[in-house]
């Protein structure tokens, strides 16, 4: 497999070959994910709930993102490593947009960065792309404007709403990104979307027509239980595998099971003895 570039995204769209998308936060998941070829590496801000425990994605820091786009860096060889940034660090000032996108690319070792967001973000990207960093857009459920959503909900609904969202969809191609996420949308919206762009959507939450599909990959191992989205699909349950792990661990410690000789490091008799 070669490098996965923001053309082939493009390639692939015109072929029908769907993208596959994942979260990945760490060295050894990037290492996996790599080895499965999954097409594009997300670092997601949802880091912040599913990592560092935060009930939402505001208090992620650039700090927190970039030290985890590091690490999947360095696990990461094939896929396209796109990096979310955090709220605030686009909203200020275009000048300090584009600083801290180029910090992902220059630090981080990512090929792209995401935003959320529609028309009120197309100058911030734009300016953002003329510094040659390719933008992933984000439209739907928007989790850094959680506040103003009023709460994780399903968006564009209704006609008015779902205009709004192919409005920025438009807004956001013709400001040149090379990929929408499209979250919590309903399916029909998500695949009238998708025939309307030239740039291929990925879909969480958003039905089966969209051109690529993302997951949290906490969500898809069944690692984090505090929440289980309607559009989750579990393939493992590695929760309860690591319970049943780290019990047995325990038990093994307090009655004495581990180590076994075959875990512990022999010396001569005769060396230990000089010491008694
Ligand atoms: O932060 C994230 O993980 C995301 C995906 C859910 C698209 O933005």
């Amino acid at each position: 497999m070669s490098k996965v570039t923001t053309v082939k995204l493009k390639e692939m769209k015109t072929r029908g070959e769907k993208i596959t998308v994942l979260t990945c936060y760490d060295y050894s998941k990037a290492i996996l994910l790599e080895k499965a070829g999954i097409d594009v590496l997300l670092v997601g801000d949802s880091l912040g709930m599913v990592l560092l425990g935060y009930d939402s994605t505001i208090p992620v820091t650039m700090e927190d993102m970039i030290i985890h786009t590091k690490a999947v860096s360095r696990g990461t060889k094939n896929a396209l490593l796109v990096a979310d940034m955090p709220f605030m660090s686009y909203q200020i000032s275009t000048g300090e947009s584009v600083k801290n996108a180029g910090r992902f690319l220059q630090e981080a070792g990512a090929n792209a960065v995401k935003l959320e967001g529609g028309r009120e973000i197309a100058p911030t990207v734009q300016a953002i792309i003329a510094a040659g960093i390719p933008v992933m857009g984000h439209l739907g459920l928007t989790p850094q404007s959680v506040n103003k959503l009023g709460g994780y909900r399903v968006q564009g609904k209704d006609e008015a709403a779902a205009r709004i969202i192919l409005n920025n969809a438009l807004a956001l191609q013709d400001a040149g990104v090379f990929a929408i996420v499209l979250e919590c949308v309903p399916a029909a919206l998500a695949k009238m979307v998708t025939k309307r762009l030239e740039v291929p959507t990925i879909g969480i939450g958003a039905g089966v027509d969209c051109d690529g599909q993302v997951l949290v990959i906490h969500d898809l191992l069944g690692l984090y239980s505090d929440i289980s989205p309607k559009f989750v699909k579990r393939y493992a349950s590695l929760h309860n595998t690591i319970l049943e792990a780290v019990s047995q661990y325990k038990s093994d410690v307090k009655e004495g099971n581990f180590p076994g000789p075959e875990h512990s490091f022999d010396m001569e008799e005769s060396e230990i003895g000089k010491l008694y």
